[in-house]
């Protein structure tokens, strides 16, 4: 297995088209999650890396890429999405390491990634303007045109699928992208743009600098040359990062995690829920933004439903990302000391399932055992902040009122499901329950790049995904013509 597929040499940025080193020298040690070791070193970008591409992302909309038609971009984009799939051995392995995640898991990110880029390439020419029927004498039309340079901040969790529901929907649109991934994995972005180099994208249409959040994060959202800033990752960064872009005026996409729901009533079908609850849980080790981290059960099921639940988890197996097991390590030592943080909060609670950790896993991998807790107060630590970690806390609830006073109880609103036979019930809490996305009988939908995702409340704000992306990534211009 090499680390650099593609001939990609980690410590440089993409700039312009061209992979250069970045002007400081400092680097970032990349670190395999699943032993602790040194993965190896990437570029660290600062202020002036971002300047300069901002400034190539800039030149680009003014040189080849920005005279591109819809078609052109559509055909790069569909070329980009056959790159990543015919990488898809080497795409996984890389996330794999890099992130921690199961091969099964990295495997479907990358998937994800050449879909997001097979959609949004069939999306490129089919967004198109309105004639406005108005006063006599005029013709009123709109056009839908790019911001201009979009700056992307992405996170740790899934790479791939961030870069390509944000990345994808830009480029489109016929924006210049910036990325600065996250400083804990980097290798599949750098990646990506070699693939997007390979496959043609015109220069400086997407640049990618690695570097640390409070530097190259920071420089890119304030610079004013910058249009629009989609960022996904934690509340108080998001919190930031709005403040930031308002100095400028710039619009912004904030993609902040959850506290997310399941309900699940006496009249569901169980059989069928259990491994939606359970997965929703323990999917990329609980760091997911739309993990269901939160199960309401109603009395007449609730002894049953934890009962599945503690089983499913005790079988669960927790080891190296390369050995694909059911749960991998977390992202990094640090992410591991937050979630046995929020664990030691639950001293006193009931746990009634939790997984384990395979005897010879690394010593120094960032390893949780994945937990169960039932019977949890809505208003707990645990049921209320979002933990990131394999674990989950089962609430009892008597009816359909009290479920939707829980589910609605927190500060975030991102996804929420509900289990039920009852279809009016089905259509009564779709319309109730406080969040971006709802699932009925199901959980996630199986993540869908066609379907609109964001939230409301602590979860952000702006859709991502979908068609409903291309609206957020482009501005509307109305002309009105007099003509007589
Ligand atoms: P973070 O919010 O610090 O990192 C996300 C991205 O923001 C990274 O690319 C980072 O370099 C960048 N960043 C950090 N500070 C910045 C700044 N001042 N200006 C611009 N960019 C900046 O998240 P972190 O520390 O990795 O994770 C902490 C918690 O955040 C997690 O436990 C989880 O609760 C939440 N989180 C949520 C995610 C989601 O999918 N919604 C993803 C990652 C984390
Ligand atoms: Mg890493």
């Amino acid at each position: 297995m090499t680390l650099t597929p593609l001939g990609l040499d980690p410590t440089l940025c993409f700039i312009g088209g061209a992979w250069v080193r970045a002007l400081a020298s400092a680097r970032l040690a990349l670190i395999n999650p699943s032993d602790g070791s040194a993965l190896c070193e990437i570029a660290c970008g600062s202020d002036a890396d971002i300047d300069r591409a901002v400034q190539a992302a800039s030149a680009a909309l003014h040189g080849d890429w920005g005279k591109a038609t819809a078609a052109e971009r559509g055909r790069v984009l569909a070329r980009i999405g056959q790159g990543v799939l015919a990488h898809v051995d080497e795409l996984t392995q890389l996330e794999a390491l890099d992130v921690g995640k199961p091969l099964k898991q990295a495997r479907a990110d990358v998937i994800a990634l050449a879909r997001y880029m097979e959609f949004y390439a069939g999306a490129c020419d089919k967004v198109h303007g309105e004639t406005i029927p108005y006063l006599d004498g005029y013709t009123v039309y709109t056009l839908r045109e790019p911001h201009g340079v979009t700056g992307h901040i992405i996170p740790w969790n899934y790479p791939m699928q961030i870069i390509g529901r944000s990345v994808g929907a830009a480029l489109a649109m016929g924006n210049a992208a910036v990325l600065k991934p996250a400083e804990e994995a980097c290798l599949t972005a750098l990646a990506f743009a070699e693939i997007a180099r390979q496959a043609g994208l015109p220069d400086g249409a997407l640049n990618v600098v690695p570097g640390l959040g409070a530097e190259a994060g920071a420089a890119l959202t304030r610079h004013p040359g910058v249009h629009h800033v989609s960022f996904t990752g934690s509340v108080g960064v998001g919190k930031l990062i709005q403040e930031t872009t308002a100095r400028n005026v710039v619009p912004v996409t904030l993609e902040l995690g959850g506290k997310s729901p399941q309900l699940v009533f006496d009249d569901a079908d169980i059989d069928a829920a259990l491994p939606f609850l359970v997965n929703a849980g323990i999917q990329n080790a609980g760091q997911t933004c739309s993990a269901a981290s939160r199960i309401l059960v109603q009395r007449g099921v609730y002894d049953r439903v934890s009962a599945e639940m503690g089983k499913r988890y005790d079988a669960f197996r927790v080891g190296p990302a390369l050995r694909d097991l059911d749960v991998g390590p977390l992202i990094s030592a640090r992410q591991k000391d937050i979630v046995e943080g929020y664990l030691a909060k639950g001293d006193g609670l009931q746990v009634v399932g939790r997984g384990q950790i395979v005897d010879d896993a690394p010593a120094h991998g960032a390893y949780v055992a994945p937990t169960l807790f039932t019977g949890v107060d809505p208003d707990h630590v645990l049921a209320q902040e979002e933990i990131f970690g394999p674990v989950q806390v089962i609430i009892p609830f008597d009816t359909e009122e009290e479920a939707v006073q829980i589910a609605n109880g927190t500060d975030f609103g991102l996804v929420a499901a509900v289990w039920s036979q009852n279809g009016a019930r089905q259509m009564r809490l779709a319309k109730r329950l406080r969040a971006g996305q709802v699932f009925l009988n199901n959980y996630g939908a199986g993540g869908g790049v066609e379907l609109p995702f964001g939230g409301t409340g602590l979860s952000g704000h702006g859709r991502e995904k979908g068609f409903e992306a291309l609206y957020g990534f482009s501005t509307l211009k109305t002309v009105a013509a007099f003509h007589g």
